[in-house]
Formats: structure tokens, C-alpha cells, sequence
């Protein structure tokens, strides 16, 4: 009975999203909107009434879907990816929006302007954004103080990343941010997540070469956490940077990675659209399948030993589901939501529920790498 209200709520949601609000949306500055969606989403969280209504539009429930990873209770797979809440704002809605966990950021040891402004544009065709924000954030200082006192509703994930300026042009420079940023959340939240991979920084993505994160890991090593830390990974890597990547990562304190990050290759065969920026990554339709491809790749290369968070064009519950069963155990999303709305979390998840129940799967670990094992 409550899954069959919960569908028709979705579906009545759904359609006033992409017949209405979509539309609105779509004619404006994709920034603004992303913006003026971020003040509704402070306002909503703020009070216990407009979450519990959030909640009551947006979320779905299920014992099913609830697992242990890298020692974190998530009550769903399926999370906010970093760069929709860089300055970690939203904390308090994202739970009532159905979502199981969030990760904020990235965040540099400095505050940074990002990029100038337009950064973001829609692909409309293809189903994906471009984005060329450059690591915008208020920096570590700033928003650990905010955060630091606060009780998290759902786990939270932080995602690092190199202050996107000349003063880490060094090696050096780079890693004593990294080191000052993740030194700043030793404390708050429940995962790390180093990004090595952001396409749009000045100084490129130095750390994805074995003998800079080396360097790098060898540096957080040393920053007392308990918390577990992910990789975040490009989706341009080829085979031979990833099993470097494996190697190094090995030798130090890291619990799993995230596939992936955005796309620079503007020869995808999913771009659709035509006068894209020729700079700037890509997100959505145009990363699933290389997503896909590298969770399979990370899955069998370590049988299976890390934690493998998915993300990149997950639009539906089969999508997810796809990247579960070539080895991920949560996934993200961010540009799924922006075309198909917010109902998007609750519907994935239900589905899940269903894709489970069909293949005769009691848990989501079950599920995961199931494509490369025999069960
Ligand atoms: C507007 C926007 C900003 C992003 N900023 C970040 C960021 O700061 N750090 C990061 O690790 N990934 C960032 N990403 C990448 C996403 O976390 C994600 O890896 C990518 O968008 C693929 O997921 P999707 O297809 O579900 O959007 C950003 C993506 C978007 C759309």
C-alpha cells in the first residue's frame, strides 16, 4: 500500500517537474537557478515543519536498501555528489530529499573564487551540464567553523581538492593545502574524499601521476582521522594511470574510490549537442558508461577489496543499478536530479527495492560486483 502511494506520489511530482518547474528553470541562467535552489534548500532545513514536509514529497524508506560501509550505517545508496553543495549548506535538507548521504565540496585550504562567471551550461540534447566553476568555496577555515558544533543528519562525505590558485603552484604548495584543508575536517563528518580529478584548475590535475599522490598520501597519512577516505578519479584516466593509482593507493590509508568525476573527452559519442564551450567537464548521460566501465575495472583489478562509490549519469533506478552490479556499493548523482527533478532520489531508491526483489538479492552488498562474480 505504501509503495503504491509513494509511486503515484513520484510520478504526479515528476510530471509537474518536467511539464512546469523544468521549463522555468530551463529558461534561466543555469548558476541562478542552481543558486536560488540552494536559499530554498537552507529555508526548507531550518525548520522541523518544512522538513517533515520535504520528507513526506520526496523520501522513501526500506530496510532493504540500509548497509555498512567503510564502518558507515547509510539507510540508502544514493547520494548528493560534491559540487552541489560546495560550502556545505544544505546538511539539513538533504536527508527529507531522500537522499542516504552527502558530500560537500570540494573544499580548498583557501577560500576560492572559482572561475569566471558563465561556468555552467546545459547540454540539453545530451542530457548533461558543462561545468567550469574552478573549485568555488568559502575555503576549509570558514566552513569548518560552521559546521564543527553541528549534529549531521545523514553521513557526510568531504571532498578536498587544491586551492585553484597560483599559490599552490608547487608540489609543495599543493600538498600543504590538501593537508590544511583535510586537517580542517579531521573531525566533521564521516568520510574523506581526496579529489585529484577536478578538470578545471589552473594547475591541472598534478595528483594523478603515482609519484605526486604518493607524496600527497604519504602527507595525510600523518593527519590523525578516523575517517575513511576516498579517491576521487577522472573519467579521461586510462587503465594504466588507474592500476598505477591502485598501486600507490595500497600503500597508504585509502578505503575505496570514487567513479567518476567529469569528462573533458569532447569526442563522446553522447554529446548530442552542438557550439558546446571546448572547455569546462562534462556530466550526465555523457560519463555513465565511462563510470561504468571503470567500477567494473577497479572491481575485478582488486577483487573486490575497496569501496567503490558510483557516479556519472545515473537518471533512473536501472542506471544505479547498473553501477552497483559492476561493483559500487553507494552511487551519486547531481545532473539526474537537475532533468528529471527531485522525486528523482525517492524513485531510484524504490526501484532499487524492486531490481533487488526481481533478481532474488536481499541487500544491496549482495548486489555489488555481482556482473564479475558467480552467486
Ligand atoms: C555543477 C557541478 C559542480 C561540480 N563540482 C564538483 C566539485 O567541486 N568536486 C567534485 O569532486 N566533483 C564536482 N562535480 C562532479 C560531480 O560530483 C559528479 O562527479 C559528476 O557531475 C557526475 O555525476 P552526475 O552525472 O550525476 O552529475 C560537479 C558537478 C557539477 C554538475
Amino acid at each position: 500500500m505504501k509503495d503504491i502511494f509513494i509511486r503515484n506520489r513520484n510520478i504526479v511530482i515528476g510530471f509537474i517537474y518536467r511539464t512546469i518547474l523544468k521549463r522555468i528553470f530551463f529558461a534561466a541562467d543555469p548558476e541562478d537557478v542552481h543558486d536560488a535552489m540552494t536559499q530554498v534548500g537552507v529555508f526548507l532545513g531550518n525548520y522541523a515543519i518544512t522538513r517533515a514536509l520535504t520528507k513526506s514529497l520526496f523520501a522513501y524508506a526500506d530496510p532493504i536498501l540500509e548497509q555498512n560501509v567503510a564502518g558507515i550505517r547509510f539507510a540508502n545508496p544514493v547520494g548528493l555528489a560534491a559540487g552541489f553543495d560546495k560550502d556545505g549548506v544544505l546538511t539539513d535538507i538533504i536527508g527529507a530529499v531522500g537522499f542516504g548521504f552527502t558530500e560537500i565540496g570540494s573544499i580548498t585550504g583557501n577560500a576560492c573564487k572559482g572561475n569566471t562567471r558563465p561556468r555552467l551550461w546545459r547540454m540539453k540534447k545530451s542530457k548533461g551540464l558543462i561545468v567550469y566553476y574552478g573549485l568555488k568555496n568559502s575555503g576549509c577555515a570558514a566552513i569548518a567553523h560552521r559546521l564543527t558544533q553541528k549534529q549531521f543528519r545523514t553521513p557526510l562525505g568531504t571532498s578536498i581538492a587544491m586551492t585553484n590558485d597560483s599559490t599552490t603552484a608547487t608540489q609543495e604548495a599543493g600538498i600543504a593545502d590538501y593537508a590544511k584543508a583535510f586537517s580542517a575536517f579531521a573531525t566533521i563528518g564521516d568520510y574523506f574524499t581526496i579529489n585529484i580529478s577536478c578538470p578545471n584548475t589552473c594547475m591541472g590535475e598534478p595528483f594523478v601521476e603515482p609519484g605526486a599522490l604518493d607524496a600527497l598520501l604519504t602527507r595525510i597519512d600523518a593527519i590523525q582521522t578516523k575517517k575513511p577516505i576516498f579517491l576521487k578519479l577522472s573519467a579521461d584516466l586510462t587503465d594504466v594511470q588507474i592500476d598505477a593509482i591502485i598501486v600507490v593507493a595500497k600503500q597508504h590509508r585509502v578505503h575505496g574510490f570514487i567513479c567518476t568525476n567529469l569528462t573533458k573527452n569532447r569526442e563522446n559519442k553522447h554529446i548530442k549537442d552542438k557550439n558546446i564551450p571546448a572547455y569546462g567537464g562534462m556530466s550526465g548521460k555523457v560519463v555513465r558508461d565511462r563510470s561504468n566501465i571503470m567500477i567494473g575495472h577497479i572491481y575485478k583489478k582488486t577483487n573486490g577489496a575497496y569501496c567503490i562509490i558510483g557516479c556519472g549519469g545515473i537518471f533512473s533506478a536501472h542506471d544505479a543499478y547498473e553501477k552497483i552490479k559492476q561493483g559500487a556499493s553507494l552511487v551519486q548523482l547531481i545532473t539526474g536530479m537537475i532533468f528529471e527533478g527531485p522525486q528523482l532520489i525517492g524513485e531510484i531508491n524504490q526501484g532499487l527495492k524492486t531490481l533487488l526483489m526481481r533478481d532474488g538479492l536481499t541487500t544491496i552488498t549482495e548486489a555489488t560486483g555481482v556482473n564479475h562474480r558467480a552467486i
